[in-house]
Protein backbone atom coordinates (compact mmCIF):
# COMPACT_ATOMS: atom_id res chain seq x y z
CA UNK A 1 0.00 0.00 0.00
CA UNK A 2 1.47 3.38 -0.55
CA UNK A 3 1.41 6.23 1.78
CA UNK A 4 1.51 10.23 1.61
CA UNK A 5 4.82 10.89 3.35
CA UNK A 6 6.44 14.22 4.79
CA UNK A 7 9.58 14.72 5.56
CA UNK A 8 11.37 18.45 7.24
CA UNK A 9 14.73 18.26 6.97
CA UNK A 10 16.79 17.15 4.05
CA UNK A 11 20.45 16.42 5.24
CA UNK A 12 21.45 13.03 5.51
CA UNK A 13 18.97 11.26 7.07
CA UNK A 14 16.32 13.03 5.62
CA UNK A 15 17.60 12.84 2.29
CA UNK A 16 18.52 9.15 2.06
CA UNK A 17 15.15 8.08 4.16
CA UNK A 18 12.79 10.44 1.69
CA UNK A 19 14.58 8.92 -1.48
CA UNK A 20 14.56 5.68 -0.13
CA UNK A 21 10.95 5.38 0.95
CA UNK A 22 9.84 6.83 -2.45
CA UNK A 23 11.69 3.75 -4.05
CA UNK A 24 9.86 1.63 -2.16
CA UNK A 25 6.97 2.82 -3.55
CA UNK A 26 5.38 5.68 -1.24
CA UNK A 27 4.88 9.23 -2.49
CA UNK A 28 7.15 11.34 -0.64
CA UNK A 29 7.33 15.60 -0.63
CA UNK A 30 10.34 16.60 1.30
CA UNK A 31 10.77 20.39 2.31
CA UNK A 32 13.71 22.53 3.43
CA UNK A 33 13.72 25.97 3.94
CA UNK A 34 16.53 26.78 1.54
CA UNK A 35 15.32 27.35 -1.91
CA UNK A 36 18.78 26.70 -3.10
CA UNK A 37 18.39 23.26 -1.94
CA UNK A 38 15.33 22.52 -2.80
CA UNK A 39 16.37 23.88 -6.40
CA UNK A 40 19.21 20.98 -6.91
CA UNK A 41 17.14 18.67 -5.06
CA UNK A 42 14.31 18.78 -7.76
CA UNK A 43 17.09 19.37 -10.53
CA UNK A 44 18.63 15.45 -9.26
CA UNK A 45 21.74 16.63 -7.88
CA UNK A 46 22.24 14.93 -4.65
CA UNK A 47 23.40 17.80 -1.51
CA UNK A 48 25.42 15.48 -0.30
CA UNK A 49 28.20 12.78 -1.32
CA UNK A 50 26.81 9.63 -1.07
CA UNK A 51 27.20 6.06 -3.00
CA UNK A 52 23.95 5.09 -4.88
CA UNK A 53 21.79 8.36 -4.12
CA UNK A 54 22.18 10.05 -7.40
CA UNK A 55 20.16 7.05 -9.75
CA UNK A 56 17.65 6.72 -7.13
CA UNK A 57 17.17 10.29 -6.51
CA UNK A 58 16.53 10.95 -10.48
CA UNK A 59 14.85 7.56 -10.74
CA UNK A 60 11.82 8.49 -8.27
CA UNK A 61 11.66 12.17 -9.59
CA UNK A 62 11.34 10.55 -12.56
CA UNK A 63 8.30 8.31 -11.84
CA UNK A 64 6.65 11.24 -9.93
CA UNK A 65 6.85 9.61 -6.50
CA UNK A 66 9.61 12.54 -4.83
CA UNK A 67 9.06 15.86 -4.96
CA UNK A 68 10.77 18.92 -2.74
CA UNK A 69 9.06 22.42 -1.65
CA UNK A 70 9.81 25.06 0.36
CA UNK A 71 6.41 24.96 1.11
CA UNK A 72 5.39 23.31 4.68
CA UNK A 73 1.63 23.61 3.84
CA UNK A 74 1.76 21.53 0.97
CA UNK A 75 4.24 18.71 2.60
CA UNK A 76 1.50 18.55 6.26
CA UNK A 77 -1.74 18.70 4.55
CA UNK A 78 -0.80 15.73 1.23
CA UNK A 79 1.26 13.55 4.12
CA UNK A 80 -0.39 10.89 6.20
CA UNK A 81 3.03 10.49 8.05
CA UNK A 82 5.25 13.79 8.91
CA UNK A 83 8.77 12.47 9.46
CA UNK A 84 11.17 14.97 11.72
CA UNK A 85 14.70 14.80 10.24
CA UNK A 86 16.23 18.59 10.91
CA UNK A 87 19.58 18.39 12.71
CA UNK A 88 19.54 18.00 16.36
CA UNK A 89 23.46 19.84 16.77
CA UNK A 90 25.68 19.61 19.92
CA UNK A 91 25.18 22.82 22.39
CA UNK A 92 28.42 24.40 24.19
CA UNK A 93 26.75 22.29 27.19
CA UNK A 94 26.86 19.01 25.41
CA UNK A 95 23.21 18.93 24.98
CA UNK A 96 21.37 18.64 22.06
CA UNK A 97 19.85 21.65 20.65
CA UNK A 98 16.25 20.95 19.90
CA UNK A 99 15.62 24.42 18.65
CA UNK A 100 14.58 23.13 14.88
CA UNK A 101 12.29 20.24 16.30
CA UNK A 102 10.40 22.91 18.30
CA UNK A 103 10.39 25.09 15.31
CA UNK A 104 8.99 22.12 13.34
CA UNK A 105 6.25 21.55 15.77
CA UNK A 106 5.68 24.89 16.09
CA UNK A 107 5.55 24.70 12.14
CA UNK A 108 3.38 22.13 11.80
CA UNK A 109 0.48 22.69 14.49
CA UNK A 110 -1.16 25.12 12.73
CA UNK A 111 -1.34 23.12 9.68
CA UNK A 112 -2.60 20.20 11.37
CA UNK A 113 -5.96 19.32 9.21
CA UNK A 114 -7.46 15.78 9.91
CA UNK A 115 -5.29 12.83 11.88
CA UNK A 116 -1.25 13.14 11.43
CA UNK A 117 1.24 10.49 12.81
CA UNK A 118 4.20 12.67 13.52
CA UNK A 119 7.63 10.33 13.59
CA UNK A 120 11.09 11.72 15.12
CA UNK A 121 14.29 10.52 12.79
CA UNK A 122 16.40 12.92 14.26
CA UNK A 123 18.42 11.88 17.40
CA UNK A 124 17.02 13.44 20.11
CA UNK A 125 17.09 12.88 23.90
CA UNK A 126 14.75 10.42 25.57
CA UNK A 127 11.59 12.21 26.07
CA UNK A 128 11.35 14.92 23.47
CA UNK A 129 8.48 13.48 21.98
CA UNK A 130 6.70 14.71 24.62
CA UNK A 131 7.48 18.25 24.11
CA UNK A 132 6.73 17.71 20.57
CA UNK A 133 3.74 16.89 21.37
CA UNK A 134 3.26 19.43 24.19
CA UNK A 135 4.14 22.24 21.83
CA UNK A 136 1.41 20.96 19.03
CA UNK A 137 -1.23 20.53 21.21
CA UNK A 138 -0.90 23.65 23.04
CA UNK A 139 -0.65 25.62 19.51
CA UNK A 140 -3.43 23.60 17.58
CA UNK A 141 -6.04 23.10 20.18
CA UNK A 142 -6.71 19.71 21.73
CA UNK A 143 -9.31 18.63 19.68
CA UNK A 144 -6.72 18.03 17.08
CA UNK A 145 -5.98 14.99 15.91
CA UNK A 146 -2.28 13.72 15.70
CA UNK A 147 0.28 11.08 17.45
CA UNK A 148 4.15 11.42 17.64
CA UNK A 149 6.15 8.06 17.40
CA UNK A 150 10.15 7.36 17.43
CA UNK A 151 11.43 5.49 14.17
CA UNK A 152 15.10 6.39 14.86
CA UNK A 153 17.80 5.48 11.81
CA UNK A 154 21.15 4.12 11.96
CA UNK A 155 22.08 5.23 8.38
CA UNK A 156 25.72 4.84 8.83
CA UNK A 157 27.04 8.17 5.57
CA UNK A 158 28.75 6.60 2.70
CA UNK A 159 26.97 2.90 3.39
CA UNK A 160 23.52 5.13 4.21
CA UNK A 161 21.60 4.18 1.02
CA UNK A 162 22.44 0.46 1.30
CA UNK A 163 21.78 0.90 5.18
CA UNK A 164 18.39 2.01 4.43
CA UNK A 165 17.75 -0.60 1.35
CA UNK A 166 18.89 -3.60 3.77
CA UNK A 167 18.77 -2.58 7.58
CA UNK A 168 19.47 -5.41 10.08
CA UNK A 169 16.51 -3.85 12.46
CA UNK A 170 13.69 -1.17 12.54
CA UNK A 171 12.88 0.05 15.96
CA UNK A 172 9.28 1.78 16.24
CA UNK A 173 8.56 3.58 19.30
CA UNK A 174 5.01 4.19 19.06
CA UNK A 175 2.31 4.46 22.46
CA UNK A 176 -0.95 4.15 20.55
CA UNK A 177 -2.35 1.71 18.46
CA UNK A 178 -2.89 3.65 15.64
CA UNK A 179 0.48 4.96 15.34
CA UNK A 180 1.87 1.31 15.82
CA UNK A 181 -0.35 -0.17 12.75
CA UNK A 182 0.49 2.84 10.92
CA UNK A 183 4.59 2.32 11.02
CA UNK A 184 4.14 -1.17 10.83
CA UNK A 185 2.10 -0.92 7.34
CA UNK A 186 4.69 1.69 6.38
CA UNK A 187 7.41 -1.16 6.64
CA UNK A 188 6.69 -4.35 6.90
CA UNK A 189 5.91 -4.98 3.22
CA UNK A 190 8.96 -3.76 2.14
CA UNK A 191 11.67 -4.65 4.56
CA UNK A 192 12.22 -8.11 6.12
CA UNK A 193 14.67 -7.68 8.77
CA UNK A 194 13.92 -7.55 12.96
CA UNK A 195 10.99 -4.96 13.68
CA UNK A 196 11.01 -3.84 17.52
CA UNK A 197 7.96 -2.12 18.95
CA UNK A 198 8.82 -0.44 21.87
CA UNK A 199 7.35 2.44 23.54
CA UNK A 200 8.47 6.06 22.57
CA UNK A 201 10.81 6.91 25.04
CA UNK A 202 12.77 3.58 24.20
CA UNK A 203 13.01 3.98 20.90
CA UNK A 204 14.71 7.80 21.43
CA UNK A 205 17.04 5.85 24.37
CA UNK A 206 17.91 3.34 21.72
CA UNK A 207 18.96 5.61 19.05
CA UNK A 208 21.59 7.65 21.67
CA UNK A 209 22.66 4.00 23.40
CA UNK A 210 23.47 2.48 19.60
CA UNK A 211 25.82 4.91 19.22
CA UNK A 212 27.40 5.17 22.17
CA UNK A 213 27.73 1.99 22.65
CA UNK A 214 29.85 2.38 19.23
CA UNK A 215 31.98 5.48 20.24
CA UNK A 216 32.77 3.00 23.98
CA UNK A 217 33.84 0.03 21.63
CA UNK A 218 36.39 2.08 19.81
CA UNK A 219 37.81 3.69 22.66
CA UNK A 220 38.10 0.77 23.91
CA UNK A 221 40.11 -0.95 21.45
CA UNK A 222 42.12 2.43 21.09
CA UNK A 223 42.99 2.11 25.22
CA UNK A 224 44.34 -1.03 24.19
CA UNK A 225 46.20 -0.30 21.45
CA UNK A 226 48.25 2.36 23.47
CA UNK A 227 49.24 -1.41 25.31
CA UNK A 228 49.82 -3.23 21.93
CA UNK A 229 52.16 -0.38 21.05
CA UNK A 230 53.84 -0.81 24.42
CA UNK A 231 54.18 -5.19 24.42
CA UNK A 232 55.23 -4.66 20.58
CA UNK A 233 51.89 -6.35 19.59
CA UNK A 234 49.59 -5.88 16.86
CA UNK A 235 46.20 -4.64 18.01
CA UNK A 236 44.52 -5.78 14.89
CA UNK A 237 45.99 -9.22 15.79
CA UNK A 238 43.96 -8.64 19.06
CA UNK A 239 40.94 -7.65 17.43
CA UNK A 240 40.72 -10.14 15.51
CA UNK A 241 41.67 -12.99 18.22
CA UNK A 242 38.53 -11.18 20.57
CA UNK A 243 36.32 -10.01 17.75
CA UNK A 244 35.61 -13.69 16.77
CA UNK A 245 33.42 -14.31 20.05
CA UNK A 246 29.86 -13.78 18.88
CA UNK A 247 29.49 -11.98 22.55
CA UNK A 248 31.96 -9.58 20.76
CA UNK A 249 31.95 -9.28 17.30
CA UNK A 250 34.46 -8.17 15.12
CA UNK A 251 33.09 -4.85 14.10
CA UNK A 252 34.44 -1.06 15.39
CA UNK A 253 37.40 -2.44 16.50
CA UNK A 254 39.60 -0.49 14.40
CA UNK A 255 41.77 1.60 16.30
CA UNK A 256 43.31 4.58 15.02
CA UNK A 257 42.18 7.99 15.10
CA UNK A 258 39.32 7.73 16.87
CA UNK A 259 35.60 8.66 16.00
CA UNK A 260 34.57 11.98 14.06
CA UNK A 261 31.41 12.28 12.50
CA UNK A 262 28.28 14.22 13.07
CA UNK A 263 26.74 11.56 15.30
CA UNK A 264 29.01 9.43 17.57
CA UNK A 265 30.89 12.66 19.19
CA UNK A 266 27.26 14.84 19.61
CA UNK A 267 24.88 11.46 20.72
CA UNK A 268 28.36 10.37 23.34
CA UNK A 269 27.99 13.84 25.26
CA UNK A 270 23.88 14.26 24.77
CA UNK A 271 23.45 10.45 26.43
CA UNK A 272 25.76 11.74 28.53
CA UNK A 273 23.74 14.88 29.59
CA UNK A 274 20.60 13.28 29.76
CA UNK A 275 21.87 10.74 32.47
CA UNK A 276 23.33 13.25 34.69
CA UNK A 277 20.48 15.05 34.56
CA UNK A 278 19.09 11.87 35.72
CA UNK A 279 21.22 11.73 38.31
CA UNK A 280 23.26 8.19 36.88
CA UNK A 281 27.30 8.08 37.14
CA UNK A 282 28.61 8.86 33.76
CA UNK A 283 32.31 8.17 34.38
CA UNK A 284 32.71 5.39 32.33
CA UNK A 285 31.12 7.94 29.02
CA UNK A 286 33.53 10.65 30.40
CA UNK A 287 36.58 8.30 29.70
CA UNK A 288 35.30 7.17 26.15
CA UNK A 289 35.30 10.73 25.57
CA UNK A 290 38.44 11.96 26.67
CA UNK A 291 40.30 8.55 25.19
CA UNK A 292 39.19 9.73 21.69
CA UNK A 293 39.89 13.50 22.09
CA UNK A 294 43.81 12.03 23.15
CA UNK A 295 44.18 10.28 19.67
CA UNK A 296 45.31 13.39 17.78
CA UNK A 297 47.60 14.50 20.51
CA UNK A 298 48.98 10.85 20.27
CA UNK A 299 48.86 10.92 16.43
CA UNK A 300 50.72 14.72 16.38
CA UNK A 301 53.79 13.23 18.76
CA UNK A 302 54.08 10.79 16.29
CA UNK A 303 54.89 13.12 13.67
CA UNK A 304 56.74 15.67 15.56
CA UNK A 305 59.21 12.21 16.68
CA UNK A 306 59.67 11.38 13.28
CA UNK A 307 60.21 15.20 12.21
CA UNK A 308 62.05 16.77 15.21
CA UNK A 309 61.39 19.78 14.24
CA UNK A 310 58.30 20.91 11.88
CA UNK A 311 59.10 24.60 10.59
CA UNK A 312 59.28 24.27 6.77
CA UNK A 313 59.02 20.64 6.52
CA UNK A 314 56.68 19.47 3.87
CA UNK A 315 53.88 17.33 4.83
CA UNK A 316 51.07 15.35 2.66
CA UNK A 317 47.61 15.43 4.75
CA UNK A 318 45.75 12.28 2.97
CA UNK A 319 42.25 12.13 3.87
CA UNK A 320 40.58 14.78 5.78
CA UNK A 321 36.77 13.61 5.70
CA UNK A 322 35.66 11.87 8.86
CA UNK A 323 35.74 8.60 7.28
CA UNK A 324 36.16 6.79 4.06
CA UNK A 325 33.06 7.98 0.96
CA UNK A 326 31.88 11.10 2.65
CA UNK A 327 32.39 14.45 1.87
CA UNK A 328 31.84 15.26 5.41
CA UNK A 329 34.89 16.86 7.37
CA UNK A 330 32.56 17.13 10.14
CA UNK A 331 34.08 16.22 13.86
CA UNK A 332 37.16 14.73 11.54
CA UNK A 333 40.41 14.39 13.33
CA UNK A 334 41.43 16.57 10.20
CA UNK A 335 40.25 19.43 11.98
CA UNK A 336 42.52 19.39 14.49
CA UNK A 337 45.34 17.78 13.14
CA UNK A 338 45.77 20.96 9.60
CA UNK A 339 45.66 23.76 12.09
CA UNK A 340 48.07 22.54 14.34
CA UNK A 341 50.48 20.93 12.02
CA UNK A 342 49.87 24.32 10.32
CA UNK A 343 50.81 26.01 13.09
CA UNK A 344 54.01 24.30 13.95
CA UNK A 345 55.10 25.46 10.78
CA UNK A 346 54.64 23.27 8.45
CA UNK A 347 54.10 22.98 4.78
CA UNK A 348 50.64 21.48 4.14
CA UNK A 349 49.98 19.53 1.09
CA UNK A 350 46.70 17.94 1.31
CA UNK A 351 44.34 15.86 -0.76
CA UNK A 352 41.21 14.12 -0.16
CA UNK A 353 38.97 12.46 -2.73
CA UNK A 354 35.84 14.49 -1.94
CA UNK A 355 35.88 16.33 0.68
CA UNK A 356 38.95 19.02 0.29
CA UNK A 357 35.89 21.63 -0.50
CA UNK A 358 34.80 21.18 3.20
CA UNK A 359 37.92 21.62 4.71
CA UNK A 360 38.70 24.43 2.31
CA UNK A 361 36.48 26.78 3.36
CA UNK A 362 37.26 26.73 6.76
CA UNK A 363 40.82 26.61 6.62
CA UNK A 364 41.61 28.85 2.96
CA UNK A 365 45.27 27.90 1.04
CA UNK A 366 47.97 30.30 1.78
CA UNK A 367 51.63 29.99 0.96
CA UNK A 368 52.30 27.03 3.82
CA UNK A 369 48.49 25.41 3.29
CA UNK A 370 47.78 23.95 -0.66
CA UNK A 371 45.01 21.46 -1.77
CA UNK A 372 45.54 19.44 -3.93
CA UNK A 373 44.13 17.56 -6.63
CA UNK A 374 45.70 13.91 -6.34
CA UNK A 375 47.23 12.03 -3.48
CA UNK A 376 50.28 11.79 -5.93
CA UNK A 377 50.44 15.52 -6.46
CA UNK A 378 50.56 15.80 -2.66
CA UNK A 379 53.25 13.23 -1.81
CA UNK A 380 55.80 14.24 -4.04
CA UNK A 381 58.74 15.53 -2.29
CA UNK A 382 57.05 15.54 1.01
CA UNK A 383 59.09 14.74 4.24
CA UNK A 384 55.82 13.04 5.66
CA UNK A 385 52.89 11.33 4.79
CA UNK A 386 50.19 11.71 7.52
CA UNK A 387 46.99 9.46 6.33
CA UNK A 388 43.35 10.80 8.32
CA UNK A 389 41.21 9.17 6.45
CA UNK A 390 40.51 5.84 5.21
CA UNK A 391 39.86 5.91 1.67
CA UNK A 392 40.19 2.54 -0.41
CA UNK A 393 42.06 5.28 -2.94
CA UNK A 394 44.66 5.83 -0.35
CA UNK A 395 44.76 2.27 0.79
CA UNK A 396 45.62 1.50 -3.14
CA UNK A 397 48.62 4.10 -3.33
CA UNK A 398 50.45 1.21 -1.81
CA UNK A 399 48.52 -2.01 -2.53
CA UNK A 400 51.39 -4.21 -2.23
CA UNK A 401 54.54 -2.65 -0.51
CA UNK A 402 57.30 -3.37 -3.10
CA UNK A 403 59.87 -0.92 -4.42
CA UNK A 404 62.12 -2.45 -7.09
CA UNK A 405 64.66 1.00 -6.95
CA UNK A 406 66.60 0.33 -10.22
CA UNK A 407 68.73 3.46 -8.90
CA UNK A 408 69.64 2.40 -5.30
CA UNK A 409 68.60 5.52 -4.25
CA UNK A 410 67.41 3.62 -0.35
CA UNK A 411 69.26 1.87 2.36
CA UNK A 412 68.01 -1.75 1.80
CA UNK A 413 68.71 -1.99 5.49
CA UNK A 414 66.28 1.10 6.70
CA UNK A 415 63.53 -0.08 3.98
CA UNK A 416 63.93 -3.65 5.35
CA UNK A 417 63.31 -2.04 8.54
CA UNK A 418 60.04 -0.06 7.41
CA UNK A 419 58.81 -3.50 5.79
CA UNK A 420 58.53 -2.56 2.33
CA UNK A 421 59.71 -5.41 0.31
CA UNK A 422 62.54 -3.77 -1.38
CA UNK A 423 64.38 -4.89 -4.20
CA UNK A 424 67.95 -2.92 -5.39
CA UNK A 425 70.40 -4.01 -8.11
CA UNK A 426 73.25 -5.74 -6.56
CA UNK A 427 72.73 -5.60 -2.59
CA UNK A 428 70.79 -8.87 -2.05
CA UNK A 429 67.37 -9.17 -1.96
CA UNK A 430 66.95 -12.97 -0.09
CA UNK A 431 66.58 -11.40 3.50
CA UNK A 432 63.88 -9.22 2.55
CA UNK A 433 61.37 -11.86 1.54
CA UNK A 434 61.85 -13.55 4.55
CA UNK A 435 61.56 -9.73 6.75
CA UNK A 436 58.09 -9.23 4.90
CA UNK A 437 56.42 -12.90 5.78
CA UNK A 438 57.58 -11.94 9.14
CA UNK A 439 55.66 -8.47 9.15
CA UNK A 440 52.28 -10.61 7.71
CA UNK A 441 51.86 -12.92 10.59
C1 LIG B 1 27.06 6.48 12.95
C2 LIG B 1 26.35 5.16 13.23
O1 LIG B 1 27.19 4.07 12.84
C3 LIG B 1 25.01 5.09 12.51
O2 LIG B 1 24.33 3.90 12.85
C4 LIG B 1 24.19 6.31 12.90
O3 LIG B 1 22.95 6.33 12.23
C5 LIG B 1 24.95 7.58 12.60
O4 LIG B 1 26.20 7.56 13.28
P1 LIG B 1 28.49 7.49 10.95
O5 LIG B 1 28.60 8.74 11.74
O6 LIG B 1 28.16 7.58 9.50
O7 LIG B 1 27.38 6.50 11.57
O8 LIG B 1 29.90 6.75 11.06
P2 LIG B 1 30.44 5.35 11.58
O9 LIG B 1 30.63 4.43 10.46
O10 LIG B 1 29.65 4.87 12.74
O11 LIG B 1 31.88 5.81 12.08
C6 LIG B 1 31.99 6.79 13.10
C7 LIG B 1 33.43 7.11 13.38
O12 LIG B 1 34.07 6.03 14.04
C8 LIG B 1 34.27 7.41 12.14
O13 LIG B 1 35.10 8.51 12.43
C9 LIG B 1 35.09 6.16 11.95
O14 LIG B 1 36.33 6.41 11.32
C10 LIG B 1 35.30 5.73 13.40
N1 LIG B 1 35.52 4.28 13.56
C11 LIG B 1 34.58 3.38 13.17
C12 LIG B 1 36.69 3.84 14.16
O15 LIG B 1 37.56 4.64 14.53
N2 LIG B 1 36.88 2.51 14.34
C13 LIG B 1 35.95 1.59 13.97
O16 LIG B 1 36.19 0.38 14.19
C14 LIG B 1 34.76 2.04 13.36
Amino acid sequence: MSMRLGFFGTGYAGLVTSVGLAEVGHTVTAIDKDPDIVARLSDGTPTIHEPGLPELLIANLEAGRLRFTTQAEDAVSMSDIIFLCVGTPSRADGRADLSQVEEVARTIAPLLDDYKLIVEKSTVPARTAYWIDWTIRRLAGSECEFDVASNPEFLREGSAVRDFLQPDRIIIGADTERARSLLLDLYEPSFHCPIVMTSVTTAELIKHVANTFLASKISFINMVSDLCEELGVDVATVAKGIGLDPRIGSHFLHAGLGFGGSCLPKDLSALMKVAEDHGVDVSLLKEVERINTTRVDRLLAKVERALWVMRNKVIAVLGVAFKADTDDVRGAPSLAVVPRLHRAGAVLRVYDPAAVRNLERLYPPDDRLTYMESALEAVRDAHALVILTDWDEVRSLMRTPIIVDGRNLFEPAEMQATGFEYYSLGRGEATFRTERQRVRI
